[in-house]
């Protein structure tokens, strides 16, 4: 049987934290390790290019969310690793699929939605303010992404179904029109037990609330950052509930079942919070410090980085090429 195209794509549009690695990276890398399929993944860069418009920053961006996947131990052997700014073929397919896309369908998008509701909701003249065609078009520029290499399956987090959704109705009108099996219908992969982790607030962790714990800090901010978690006034003797403890529900995340138990039974017993910083921060640190030291060896030779991104799109270009003029014949005839 005829192996399937696994693809999805990552924005880059800010340092990674520990909730993008237990809700994203984690399941997406533990996936490939397992399964027998073509894996495909890139950095969705010209994305990200809806909304940062300074070089030097964006730059930083795609290296900084390239070199920690392969320091999470993505490999590149095994995975077609790119960016979508080396894949010219994406934005000629991106133009067919945009004259094949009823407009509406974009006006029901609910990233665009949200940016209209909250122009109205600010009483602003115009629903449209702030708004430009790059960042209404999105889904379009993504469902480029998914048909240009005939992926059958997407895995992406709950607030990419509806783009999801989108590419695949786009590649079944297109299939409708011209009655011929001409795009792949692409479905999303949706991991539903993966871990939600919270920010340092109690919210969910998230770069837009700045609650973040950055995946890679060197180890003295790293410790920092974790004596400064707030933590209710018990004395150093008084029994905490490990439940609703935010300094538990991280270690949970580093630390074995076991560990977990142990840590759980000293907290109920009653141990200072200082006490139980200095075992999270251990704990974090033993499993962190590795991958961290691939991630600032990658981020010091940031040469290396990019040339495993071009070996990479060498590869996803064969094929994009290959597909594009399938495609073209298919739909303009030539
Ligand atoms: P952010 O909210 O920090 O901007 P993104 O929206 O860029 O993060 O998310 C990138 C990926 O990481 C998505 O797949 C998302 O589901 C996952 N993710 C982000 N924050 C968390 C979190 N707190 N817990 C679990 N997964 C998360
Ligand atoms: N829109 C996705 C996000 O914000 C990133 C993305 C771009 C993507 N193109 C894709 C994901 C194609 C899956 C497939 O997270």
């Amino acid at each position: 049987m005829m192996k399937k195209n696994i693809l999805t794509g990552i924005k880059p549009t800010g340092t990674p934290h520990i909730g993008n690695y237990f809700g994203a990276i984690k399941p997406a890398l533990d996936m490939m390790s397992k399964g027998d399929a073509n894996y495909f993944l890139f950095v969705a860069d010209y994305h990200a290019y809806t909304s940062v418009k300074d070089p030097l920053l964006f730059q930083q961006y795609v290296h900084e969310i390239a070199a920690t996947w392969l320091a999470c131990g993505l490999d590149p052997e095994k995975v077609t690793f790119y960016a979508q700014v080396d894949i010219p073929e994406l934005f000629e397919l991106n133009w067919i699929l945009a004259c094949n896309t009823p407009k509406g369908d974009l006006n029901r998008a609910h990233a665009y939605k949200a940016l209209v509701q909250e122009n109205i909701d600010q009483g602003n003249k115009d629903p449209d303010h702030g708004v430009n065609v790059g960042l209404y078009t999105y889904p379009i520029l993504m469902a480029a992404d998914i048909l240009l290499f005939d992926s059958h399956f997407v895995p992406v987090g709950k607030d990419q179904i509806q783009h999801v959704e989108i590419a695949r109705s786009i590649a079944s009108r297109i299939n409708n029109t011209y009655k011929k099996e001409i795009f792949v219908e692409p479905k999303e992969i949706i991991q539903e037990e993966v871990a939600s982790v919270l920010g340092l607030d109690g919210r969910k962790m998230s770069k837009s609330y700045q609650n973040t714990i950055p995946l890679f800090l060197e180890e003295k901010k790293l410790q920092k950052l974790i004596n400064r978690i707030t933590t209710d006034s018990s004395g150093p003797t008084e029994p905490k509930d490990p439940d609703k403890s935010i300094i538990f529900s991280y270690y949970k995340l580093f630390a074995s079942k076991v560990e977990a138990e142990t840590f759980r039974k000293r907290l109920i017993s009653g141990i200072s919070w200082g006490e139980a910083k200095t075992v999270l921060f251990m704990a974090m640190n033993e499993k962190l410090k590795g991958p961290r030291e691939i991630y600032f060896s990658l981020m010091n030779d940031k040469g290396k980085v990019d040339k495993l991104l071009k070996e990479g799109a060498k590869k996803a270009r064969a094929i994009a090429k290959e597909n594009m003029e399938k495609f073209r014949k298919n739909l303009i005839g030539y």
